[in-house]
């Protein structure tokens, strides 16, 4: 199975590390769209517009499958991708919702949901949690955190100093929805900061989940073939893939 992995830059490696570790597929091919990260404050139409332009990149691959590694194009632009697409599309969004019903038994548990401001003014997650009948959500635009991601602050006093920003008004969560493939990198400080009572839902770990739940995927491949393109400087997302993925 020769998977395609989509981001607008670098922080869809973490789903590429949950794939990794989990042996998913034989042949990962990732694309992270570097020269027109953020997308998280664009609107509707351009991600769509940037997501099938993905799509078209992907054909030249023959996948078997796309999984959107960023939560603002699942948000938006699914259903577009699967529309140009000759292979199947799964997003973040869906798998992020069934790993959060999987693991909070009670249905008041208090969620917090963090994401760029597209996907949190999408309502994406919220309306679907709903549907699973969760009742006390809260939702909060956090986009610092994907440029200090990308520039690889992942603890000190620059995210501390970010985290209260966001944070000091809000009461402490059951479970923090990780709304952005970014903030993974960030696990550490995201779970001393709330506690270790709260529960951080990775998408990652949920897109594994929902592979082996919806599509009975299983251990296929120990060392699959990886292959990283980049729409600007391929070559530092390569050279971070390789330290973060130790590859
Ligand atoms: N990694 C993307 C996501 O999951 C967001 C980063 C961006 O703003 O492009 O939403």
């Amino acid at each position: 199975m020769k998977v395609g992995v989509f981001d607008s830059g670098i922080g869809g490696l973490t789903v590429v590390k949950s794939i990794l570790e989990h042996q998913l597929f034989e042949e990962i091919i990732y694309f992270g769209d570097t020269a027109r990260v953020p997308y998280g404050s664009k609107d509707k139409n351009t991600i769509i517009r940037y997501a099938i332009e993905a799509v078209e990149f992907f054909k030249n691959f023959e996948l078997d499958m796309i999984i959107v590694a960023c939560n603002t194009v699942s948000a938006y632009a699914l259903d577009e991708m699967n529309e140009s697409a000759d292979c199947p599309v799964i997003g973040v969004v869906e798998a992020g919702v069934l790993a959060t019903a999987n693991s909070l038994q009670m249905r008041d548990a208090n969620i917090l949901i963090i994401g760029t401001n597209a996907t949190i003014n999408s309502k994406a997650y919220e309306d679907a949690l709903r549907l699973q009948k969760f009742t006390n959500l809260n939702a909060k635009a956090t986009p610092l955190l994907v440029p200090l991601v990308e520039e690889e602050i992942l603890s000190g006093e620059i995210l501390n100093a970010t985290l209260k920003h966001y944070f000091a008004n809000i009461e402490r969560p059951q479970a923090v929805i990780l709304g952005c493939t970014h903030f993974p990198l960030l696990t550490y400080e995201l779970q001393t900061y709330f506690g270790k009572e709260t529960k951080l839902i990775h998408s990652g770990d949920a897109i594994v989940e929902y592979l082996q739940d919806k599509f009975n995927f299983y251990k296929q491949c120990k060392n699959p073939q990886l292959e990283f393109f980049a729409s600007e400087n391929p070559e530092a997302l390569r050279t971070i893939a390789k330290r973060w993925l130790d590859v």
